[in-house]
């Protein structure tokens, strides 16, 4: 193979989820590891040494010790129309859906500014080392297209879906039940599964969804089950009494969805911070699974997930940004606050179940984990190399460390974007990163 490329350094490695088992069992780092990387593929991951005299043609790629080679981060759950209003101040759920983000999807209704917003949204989250999301649109066809071709345009596998709401919205931002359907139904025709492309059938939560629209959704769903479905649960206190006004009928939140249509497997829920017993039993029994989103749910006042009581029930778990109710771009930022959000639930959670979360873990809440998420043999070839000295003050940290996991922690907690050295997708070195390649 003439375009075989070996990256070598320390490398990341899983053998299981490290929620569910010891993460001493389920992870662990090579020290003196190697990737083979062939065409768009991982053609092996084993010791530097081994894999250098299997494949003495393959040009090296080489790490020190104070980096950490990892799949790209998988965000599972962002809304990338509102790149450009993250970080709005002082409001909660409901308040900030309509005085920040509402104006700003409606600017989407221009094809061009939709187009540009994909292009920037996607550049900044490469940047940060994020090879794959998982994104909500608005409710114009043309804004899923546009980050579905700007994904393509860098062959990145990708998961999104059109938003739909038909009611508890501006005009300018509603559809209707049988036109999110037939629209939904156009793009699923267009998008899913060509390249690296995902559709998720996408209602945006219960209040902005007529029960017509709900049931409208949940029969394409049941036509096209090969669909992700993503959607919001359970994220605020008022929103679930909103819901309970709005529903009467409903057991709980979860319900709602349920009776519709909109429980299964391929189902994935935002948020789901308060949760009712019933709930918890149902998202157990059908495999579905829940996503993270620990920097938005502090910024936006929501709650604290119970990340370790939730995988104790099997519950399949995903991490996120929520962009822009999430307050930042990065992985490294929101495993910070998962961390910090366990802290305040008395689960600290270790660097390795960080780790997995916001690769593996997010990889499998999106069904993708077997392409994506994880260094091994078959697997795509997207991967995010980790300077763990990247500023001053994570390296005097890492000085101090007596192991990579020590070490690993620091650029957990107090990393961003200047701690991607290297950005592979599809095995294409990413020509933004900022390479420390020795
Ligand atoms: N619930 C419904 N829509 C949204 C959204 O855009 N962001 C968040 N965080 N929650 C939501
Ligand atoms: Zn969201």
């Amino acid at each position: 193979m003439t375009d075989a490329t070996l990256i070598i350094g320390p490398v990341l490695r899983f053998a299981g989820d490290p929620l569910v088992t010891p993460w001493e069992d389920a992870v662990w780092i090579d020290t003196e590891g190697a990737v083979l990387v062939q065409g768009d593929r991982i053609g092996a991951v084993g010791t530097s040494a081994a894999l250098i005299k299997a494949h003495p043609k393959a040009s090296q790629v080489r790490y020190g010790q104070d980096h950490l080679i990892c799949p790209g981060f998988v965000d599972a759950h962002v809304h990338y129309p509102q790149t450009a209003i993250i970080a709005s101040w002082g409001k909660r759920l409901i308040d900030w859906l309509n005085t920040y983000t509402f104006p700003e999807e409606m600017r989407l209704a221009d094809p061009a500014y939709a187009g540009a917003i994909a292009a920037r949204y996607l550049d900044l989250t490469l940047a940060h080392g994020t090879t794959t999301v998982a994104s909500y649109c608005t409710i114009h066809p043309h804004s899923v297209d546009a980050l579905f071709e700007e994904a393509h345009a860098r062959n990145q596998r990708i998961v999104a879906g059109k938003t739909c709401m038909d009611r508890n919205a501006p005009d300018g931002l509603c559809d209707a039940a049988q036109s999110a359907y037939d629209d939904s139904k156009a793009l699923i025709d267009r998008w899913h599964g060509t390249g690296r492309a995902t559709y998720a059938i996408t209602p945006r939560f219960t209040p902005t969804s007529s029960p017509e629209q709900l049931a409208a959704l949940g029969a394409l769903w049941a036509e096209r089950p090969d669909c992700l479905m993503q959607t919001h649960l359970s994220e605020q206190t008022d929103e679930i009494a909103w819901v309970r006004a709005l529903h009467p009928e409903a057991r709980d939140y979860l319900d709602t969805y349920e009776a519709h249509g909109l429980l299964s497997a391929r189902g994935i829920y935002g948020h789901a911070i308060h949760l009712e017993p019933r709930e918890i039993d149902r998202l157990a029994e059908t495999g579905a699974a829940l996503v993270h989103c620990p920097t938005s749910n502090t910024f936006i006042g929501s709650g604290l997930f119970d990340t370790a009581g939730l995988a104790a029930r099997g519950i399949r778990l995903g991490l996120a940004t929520d962009t822009g109710g999430g307050s930042s771009f990065s992985m490294l930022r929101t495993m910070a606050a998962a961390y910090e959000i366990g802290q305040l639930r008395g689960t600290p959670l270790h660097a390795a179940q960080l780790m997995w979360l916001a690769t593996a873990g997010s990889a499998h809440s999106l069904h993708l984990g077997d392409k994506i998420g994880t260094l091994a043999e078959g697997f795509e070839a997207d991967i995010c190399v980790l300077n763990l000295a990247s500023t001053p003050a994570i390296a005097q940290r890492v000085a101090q460390a007596s192991d990579l996991w020590e070490a690993a922690f620091a650029t957990l907690m107090m990393g961003d974007d200047r701690a991607v050295a290297d950005v592979w997708v599809a095995g294409v070195l990413q020509p933004a990163a900022r390479s420390s390649a020795i």
